[in-house]
């Protein structure tokens, strides 16, 4: 069975841009592939996070990840956090990739962009997610369009280390969605749809109530005309609109213009919240149901236990190779 890794940062929402993007995507690898998928929880700490908080979004974003339908027993469910080898070969890939290429990642460009001092960990951020994906002998690593530049880092990473070493890492390739790769604001069709925006009225979050969705797509913002079409390049917020339609009914684009040939703006956006709610209303009932069933600490455990076991064998295998001690057996943890 062909190895998929995916991983969603505890910070913030998880809005319709993580479901389409990642989410539900996930679920649909969990029969044929062998999944491993991991909430950052070290990734969050790029950025300052309070505490209480933190613990609260790792629950939440991990009951989210069943509640969109991954099965427990089917794929590894772990936090980051929970497998030392994450921070240790990210240690490692951080000494393997350059200063130069770092800078060049857009991510950080746009993270950093105006602040006045930004944690070391947010720039050396894509040699962790390197790390990351590694570990478990990836094949395939579905994100969306934003991680891309991180996936493809992560298999420059891989080569050369493998050119310098020895073979040592499977190179992964990134899998991005022809559609939902991008969602983008409801308030700005230029800018993607983020957790970190500080205007709730640009992302529907999962956690949105009917009235909340009602009124987030009433306020979404829209271009001149009247005319439902899909046209980009001029109507970039309509764009983005018909995509989410499009993917909340799992229907084309062109079959939703046809749709509303003749009927305006107004009838549109009112559907569009009804299929975005229908969508949620699923989502929502197993996110209330995993969360009061109490299982998550336990499928936690067992993912985590899991995970430690497929890293360690390959950290094992990345530390030999480098020439570094083995002393302490990073499979047994002990001499
Ligand atoms: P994060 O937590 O920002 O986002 C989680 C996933 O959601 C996708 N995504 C979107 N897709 C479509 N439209 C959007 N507006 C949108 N916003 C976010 C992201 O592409 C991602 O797939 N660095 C990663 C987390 C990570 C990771 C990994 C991912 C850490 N290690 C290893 C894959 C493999 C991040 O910050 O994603």
């Amino acid at each position: 069975m062909k190895r998929v890794f995916s991983g969603v940062q505890p910070s913030g929402v998880i809005h319709l841009g993580n479901y389409f993007g990642a989410l539900k995507r996930f679920v649909d690898f969990q029969d044929e592939h062998e999944c491993f998928y991991c909430i950052v929880d070290y990734h969050a700490i790029t950025v300052y996070q309070d505490p209480k908080e933190l613990s609260r979004q790792i629950e939440d974003t991990a009951l989210y990840f069943l509640a969109a339908g991954l099965d427990p027993q089917k794929v590894t469910l772990f936090v980051q956090s929970d497998v030392p080898c994450h921070a240790e070969l990210g240690w490692m890939l951080q000494c393997i990739a350059t200063f130069g290429e770092l800078s060049r990642m857009t991510q950080f460009k746009e993270k950093s962009e105006g602040k006045e001092t930004v944690s070391g960990g947010l720039f050396t951020y894509p040699a962790l997610m390197a790390a990351d994906i590694l570990l478990y002998d990836t094949d395939y690593v579905p994100v969306g369009e934003d991680q891309k530049q991180h996936v493809e880092l992560c298999r420059d990473l891989a080569e050369r280390f493998n050119s310098r070493y020895g073979p040592t890492f499977k190179v992964p390739e990134p899998l991005i969605p022809e559609y939902g790769a991008r969602i983008k604001s409801l308030q700005d069709p230029t800018k993607k749809m983020s957790k970190s925006d500080p205007n709730p009225l640009s992302y529907i979050s999962l956690a949105d109530s009917k009235d909340e969705v009602a009124r987030k797509i009433r306020r979404a913002v829209t271009d001149s005309g009247r005319e439902v079409v899909y046209r980009p390049d001029e109507k970039p917020a309509l764009a983005n609109l018909l995509s989410i339609y499009s993917l909340c009914v799992n229907k084309p684009i062109s079959e939703i213009e046809e749709m509303y040939r003749g009927r305006g703006y107004a009838d549109f956006k009112k559907d569009l919240a009804d299929v975005i709610i229908q969508t949620l209303e699923p989502v929502q009932k197993r996110y209330s149901e995993y969360k009061q069933s109490g299982v998550l600490k336990d499928i936690l455990s067992n993912g985590a236990k899991r995970a430690n076991e497929v890293s360690s064998a390959v950290l094992k295998r990345a530390k030999e190779a480098m020439g570094l001690s083995t002393l302490i057996d990073p499979v047994k943890r002990t001499i």
